[in-house]
């Protein structure tokens, strides 16, 4: 359950023996990061990795906060964007610890959205064959979702995350205030993935959302603070089920295979991350309806809300565009042997993995304008 911790601060625990952790949400809590870091006997030294965008903002804040902690902390800047996930920033951040001579006892902090998190998550998991860290995620997308369970990793020309690791914070600090300077289009892409707890586990937190989504949009904190409390307790309770996706931890990936096709064949250009998982959980709906008998009515609702949130839930592709996209699905890193398995919903809130889909269904429906056909 969600603990209010103290006041006006939500803690979420995840449980993975030895290795768990909490993760902490509300606001003003960058100012408390020396204070919860001191709680964790960890060394004197660490290094705050964030980017050209976040650190401008938000790392005195980190470094002020840390230093009256009694720690010695260090700034890595990388640029900002997912051109930085590569291995040429891992190996100029290995080059940057050493330089400062950190050491075991050394820890890092990742300060920035998701491409920071695993970034120097990755870092951390392979530096001295591995150092603690602290995720501070600063966009919704972070802490709903890529700070939470321990996926570290960076991309290849081959393609995204193809080289990582399972490895796990000390702690995750969501402060609510960091969310008041993210671009809008990053913030509704974050929404894609809230959406996507309430159809893959809770009926009642996608009601919540239909209910507040305006009052969402204008990021109201107190009720954003339970909204991403929720997402995180949903992550939490999957990820201690099933840490390195034996199973379960698949239902994560709702609208993504139909997604990252389409982030993909564009170039990974034209959609945000959340914006190409808008339109893959609205197909994957669609699929459901056919496949699952998820009644019209409930895949009406997920594009509603979807829509609602100021994303897009439509597909125009051209027929070699629809194969073109199938192909891609094909190739994205969760298929195995060739045969792509979805995450299909028999109603919102229960979802089921390793659904097979026939081919010729895939390409009728992605060939086809949402409404009125389904
Ligand atoms: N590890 C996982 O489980 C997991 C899960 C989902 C996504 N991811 C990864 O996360 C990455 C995407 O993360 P993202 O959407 O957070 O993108 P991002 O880290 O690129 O951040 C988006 C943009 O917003 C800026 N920004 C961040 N916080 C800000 C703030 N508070 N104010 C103003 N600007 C801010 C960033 O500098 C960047 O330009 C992808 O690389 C994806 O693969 C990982
Ligand atoms: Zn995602």
């Amino acid at each position: 359950m969600v603990r209010l911790y103290p006041q006006t601060v939500r803690r979420v625990d995840v449980s993975l023996g030895n290795r768990s952790y909490a993760i902490r949400i509300g606001s003003g809590l960058l100012a408390r990061l020396g204070r919860e870091c001191a709680r964790l006997s960890l060394g004197k030294k660490c290094a705050i990795i964030t980017d050209t965008m976040v650190g401008p903002l938000y790392a005195k804040a980190a470094v002020r906060s840390l230093a009256k902690a009694g720690f010695e902390p260090v700034v890595l800047m990388v640029p900002a964007g997912e051109k930085a996930k590569s291995i040429a920033t891992v190996q100029s951040c290995y080059d940057r610890l050493a330089a400062h001579r950190l050491e075991r006892r050394s820890f890092i902090v990742a300060l920035g959205g998701g491409v920071v998190g695993d970034l120097a998550g990755f870092v951390a998991a392979t530096y001295v064959r591995g150092i603690s860290f602290v995720q501070v995620p600063t966009t919704l997308l972070a802490q709903v979702d890529s700070s939470v369970g321990g996926k570290v990793g960076v991309n290849l020309k081959a393609g995204k995350n193809l080289v990582g690791a399972f490895y796990q914070p000390r702690l995750v600090l969501c402060d609510l205030d960091t969310l008041k300077t993210l671009p809008m289009r990053e913030f509704r892409a974050g929404m894609a993935e809230v959406i996507k707890y309430g159809i893959i586990c809770d009926a009642g937190l996608f009601s919540r959302l239909e209910k507040s989504m305006t009052k969402l949009m204008a990021r109201e904190t107190g009720l954003l603070s339970g909204v991403i409390a929720r997402c995180c307790e949903i992550k939490a309770e999957v990820v201690s089920q099933d840490e390195t996706e034996g199973g379960l931890r698949a239902i994560l990936n709702f609208g993504h295979t139909i997604g990252h096709g389409l982030e993909a064949i564009s170039q990974y250009g034209k959609y945000l991350h959340g914006e190409a998982i808008s339109i893959g959980q609205v197909a994957a709906a669609r699929l459901s309806h056919r496949l699952l008998n998820l009644p019209l009515a409930e895949v009406q609702r997920v594009r509603d809300l979807f829509a609602a949130a100021g994303l897009p839930v439509e597909l125009d592709l051209s027929t070699p565009k629809v194969r073109a996209l199938v192909a891609a699905m094909r190739l994205d890193k969760k298929v195995t042997e060739g045969e792509i398995k979805f995450v299909l919903a028999r109603r919102i809130g229960a979802v089921e993995f390793g659904q097979r889909v026939p081919t010729s269904l895939l390409r009728e429906l992605l060939g086809k304008r949402l409404l009125p056909e389904i």
